[in-house]
């Protein structure tokens, strides 16, 4: 049979009775005497794939009992309904080619620890919770951009080399651009997205982040996806919708597309369910009123994982704080009118303690106080020169935020630790694979 006519495992049960090609890895077999039965996988699925001595004579069964676990093959054989089978359909082979041959392969199916792990990422991929997470970190990209282009957004794409800080100065990475000025990888494109809804009104940036962080917690990457919209005319409340409604959005999107994903992940789906509008706002002063109770955390300061996880741990639902210290906070963010003690920011916390996933809020408007606070947190005032024109022709009320993609999954797909929610994680001790 042609390559181009092979079925994906998926799509078998469409051709129950008939002859089909299927292609993929040999993702385990078990075997007696006269039949061996292997678990076949595509990355669609994987099907049971019946070989028996009987039909296919004794050569060609003793090599499909040599298969290594993870050779490919292409398997020909009639698709049989089966509702005890998993996927309700069973292959019964009459054919095996095997295409790349496998030997020793490094992960076996006993259980290995996270390092193990982590180091064969590479192969570790091709294992049910791996394979289950990037779908589900698949379908949360499709529904983010499909929910923003149906609310009218522009995707406009942020530069990855900057002049400057965007988020303090700590955590930039530094790159020699061409031996003759300093480049930092960028932390976020907000400051471009502000550039580019004073041009299109609504728009949004989607791509890799990086922050120079040395901490080891469960929730922080070197580097990482983040999706960034930024809306021209809008307030603080504006942004705490849009995050409502995207969130609400997204948990959907997985619910209706990745049952079976979130089900190897053996997420709490029900706990997925309950995700509706709205989410409960509170102000920061009665988050950390809540918390002088509870931990020792100390007013004024920012939220440390365990504060967010004391929060949220007995949450339903994601929990919007706002109006944060502004000395917590970055030096773009809008003053509030009603105390200029706090600025008009925004961060949403994942129930179920996972923390934060969207930080945001209204922008500066005023000027001289947006050269104030570059002056004071020492940033160097030529490289944003770019930034304040937005503040010099034109200038309007505007707000947006950053939604972090790995969280995010992390937290719908009930991950114990953020390296797991993206592809090739990169974080403190970790450059390879
Ligand atoms: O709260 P952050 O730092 O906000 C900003 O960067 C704003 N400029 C965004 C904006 O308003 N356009 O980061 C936003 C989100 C966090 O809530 C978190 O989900 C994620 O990015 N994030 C990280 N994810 C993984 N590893 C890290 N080290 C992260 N740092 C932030
Ligand atoms: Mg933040």
């Amino acid at each position: 049979m042609p390559e181009s006519s092979a079925v994906r495992i998926q799509d078998l049960a469409a051709h129950a009775g008939a002859q089909v090609l299927v292609q993929g890895w040999l993702y385990n077999r078990r075997s007696s005497k006269s039949i061996h039965f292997l678990q076949l996988r595509d990355g669609t699925g994987i099907v049971q794939a019946i070989v028996a001595r009987a039909d296919l004579g004794d050569e060609i069964f003793e090599r499909a009992g040599a298969i290594g676990q993870e050779a490919s093959l292409r398997v020909t054989g009639e698709v049989r309904l089966d509702p005890r089978a998993p996927g309700g359909v069973e292959l019964h082979v009459s054919g095996v080619e095997e295409i790349g041959p496998a030997s020793g392969y490094p992960l076996s199916k006993q259980a290995h620890g996270p390092d193990f792990l982590l180091s064969r990422r590479h192969l570790w991929l091709r294992s049910r919770r791996p394979s289950a997470t990037l779908r589900v970190r698949d379908t949360i990209i499709k529904a983010i951009h499909d929910h923003l282009h149906r609310e009218g957004f522009v995707q406009v794409d942020a530069p990855v080399f900057t002049p400057s800080a965007c988020e303090g100065t700590t955590s930039l990475f530094e790159v020699d651009y061409f031996g003759e000025q300093k480049a930092y990888l960028s932390q976020s494109g907000q400051l471009y997205m502000e550039a580019a809804a004073m041009a299109l009104g609504k728009v949004y940036c989607f791509g890799p982040t990086f922050r120079a962080e040395r901490s080891k917690t469960r929730r922080h990457l070197t580097e990482f996806w983040m999706m960034e919209p930024e809306i021209a005319f809008a307030s603080l409340d504006d942004v705490m919708e849009l995050i409502e409604a995207l969130v609400v959005f997204i948990v959907q999107r997985v619910l209706e597309t990745n049952r079976c994903d979130l089900e190897t992940l053996e997420r709490d789906i029900a706990a997925l369910e309950q995700i509706t509008a709205p989410f409960p706002p509170m102000t920061y002063d009665e988050a950390a009123a809540q918390l002088a109770q509870r931990t020792d955390f100390t007013a004024g300061a920012d939220f440390g994982a365990p504060d967010e996880e004391a929060l949220t741990k007995d949450l339903k639902q994601p929990l919007l704080v706002h109006r944060w210290p502004k000395q917590i906070k970055a030096f773009y963010m809008r003053r509030d009118p009603e105390d200029e003690r706090y600025v008009l920011g925004v961060d949403l916390l994942a129930p179920e303690g996972f923390g934060e996933l969207v930080g945001g809020g209204e922008r500066s408007i005023d000027l001289e106080q947006l050269e104030a606070e570059i002056d004071a947190r020492g940033l160097d005032r030529e490289a944003f020169e770019w930034y304040l024109d937005l503040r010099r022709y034109g200038s309007v009320p505007h707000a947006g935020f950053g939604l972090g993609l790995e969280r995010t999954v992390a937290w719908i797909c009930g991950l114990p630790h953020i390296r797991e929610a993206i592809p090739f994680p990169r974080t403190l001790y970790r450059l390879r694979p």
